[in-house]
């Protein structure tokens, strides 16, 4: 599907954003592995959660959608024992954390199993967590390293101490969920620190000594049956931060919006950047805090974004790209190579596209630098099949003259489902 965008002189209203994907995995997966029924509140519509409760539902777990109230899921917990071997491969679809999550607790199986991905999927780097889950004794086979990742089940899995080489909460979750099968302590080291939603969710404590977090994981670790109730993400936020701030007029509302430190770092770049934003009603529910965010037009600046601030934002740099192009000055943004192996190169995708509408994009190996001001004008651009590059061009097609045209628009549903009729519904506020 192409989805035209219009130039909009105002975007105003309330948005009530799909719930954070990260969290939903998890709270599944966790929900899947206690020992008795869990409920699962504002689980999203999106295609990669839906990937997680599908391989779930073929690992034997029982998963009840609630037909009248959309959102509210019911997971009858196995255990960590209780999972059944699969018929058919498992399909992850464009989903990276359903693949990596599930690999950990793959590797600690009775059953043989095979995890197998879209294009997309089957392209992106596996030998990161095949590398700790072979330390660990599992026995896993990869296809030059990547996907379909083949499990054999029955290994004795060992405790390890694992310092993560790239700051990945996807490894480090994986490690910690195999942990759960291993003789002994498993012990995640991380220097850069990553999304902490596992190790919330799972309850764990985390040591902090000279500089790096440790995380340590029993075996046997039991997971307590409970309501898991999911924030609104962050990361849909942030395409609707910068909208609201490069549009000339209005006003958007965001309630109930996901604020996890380790996640929201893009917030903080922002308002450096001259967004006002506005931060009501700071609460927390489950583990997770959460606040309302008001945002309305402002002159934004450039910045510098670098070294391990990247993690947290990682993301949000297709949309802080987008940002950058409406600044005042030169945005720089380093360190962040882990883009070339997302759902696409995010790197190359945005030069060309941003390059595409008029904006001054320089290209490193690690990262980009847009100098801001240059005027956009509509064309054509292309998503290069990834649900965050495709947001982020139609957030640039609300500033770009005339109309842009985003080729395979529909993959914004990998994680926000209704992105353009919402984006429509704003602009005609
Ligand atoms: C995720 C971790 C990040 C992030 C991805 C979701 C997670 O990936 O980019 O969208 O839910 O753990 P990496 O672990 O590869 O950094």
């Amino acid at each position: 599907m192409n989805q035209t965008i219009r130039q909009a002189a105002r975007l105003e209203g309330a948005v009530a954003l799909p719930a954070d994907k990260s969290i939903a995995h998890r709270a599944a997966l966790l929900a899947a592995l206690s020992d008795g029924p869990s409920k699962i509140t504002n689980f999203p519509d999106a295609a990669d959660p839906r990937s997680t409760l599908a391989c779930l539902r073929q690992l034997g777990v029982e998963i009840d959608e609630d037909q009248e109230e959309p959102g509210i899921l019911r997971v009858e917990g196995v255990g960590i024992e209780g999972l059944r071997a699969p018929k058919k491969p498992l399909d992850c679809g464009n989903s990276g954390t359903t693949m990596r999550l599930l690999a950990g607790i793959l590797a600690g199986q009775a059953f043989d199993s095979t995890l197998v991905g879209d294009a997309s999927l089957s392209r992106r780097p596996m030998a990161r967590i095949a590398d700790p889950l072979r330390l660990m004794n599992a026995a896993i086979a990869l296809e030059d390293g990547h996907a379909p990742i083949r499990i054999t089940g029955r290994q004795a899995l060992q405790g390890i101490e694992y310092r993560l080489p790239v700051p990945s909460a996807q490894v480090k979750s994986c490690v910690l969920l195999a942990g759960l099968y291993a003789e002994g302590e498993t012990t995640v080291v991380e220097t850069i620190p990553s999304r902490d939603h596992t190790e919330r969710m799972l309850g764990l404590d985390v040591f902090e000594m000279g500089g790096a977090r440790y995380l340590t994981i029993e075996p046997g670790w039991r997971i307590a049956a409970r309501t898991w109730t999911v924030p609104r993400d962050f990361s849909a936020a942030a395409f609707l931060l910068v909208a609201a701030s490069i549009v000339p007029e209005g006003e958007l509302f965001l309630p109930g919006v996901g604020l996890n430190p380790s996640r929201s770092a893009f917030l903080d770049v922002l308002r450096a950047m001259g967004a006002s934003i506005k931060i009501n009603y700071e609460r927390e529910e489950g583990s997770e805090p959460l606040a309302d965010l008001t945002v309305r037009p402002a002159a934004l600046h450039g910045v510098s974004v670098s070294g391990t601030l990247l993690p947290n934002l990682i993301d949000e740099i297709p949309v802080l790209a987008v940002a950058a192009a409406c600044a005042e000055g030169r945005t720089e943004i380093r360190d962040a190579a882990e883009l070339r192996v997302k759902e696409t190169d995010r790197i190359d995708a945005m030069v060309k596209n941003l390059r595409a509408l008029g904006a001054d994009v320089e290209e490193f190996d690690d990262g980009l630098a847009i100098t801001g001001g240059a005027p956009l004008t509509g064309t054509t651009v292309d998503s290069f099949g990834d649900h965050r590059i495709a947001m982020a061009m139609g957030v640039a097609a609300l500033v770009a003259s005339g109309e842009t045209t985003i080729a395979n628009a529909d993959c914004a549903s990998v994680s926000f489902p209704g992105f353009w009729e919402m984006l429509e519904r704003l602009g005609e506020g």
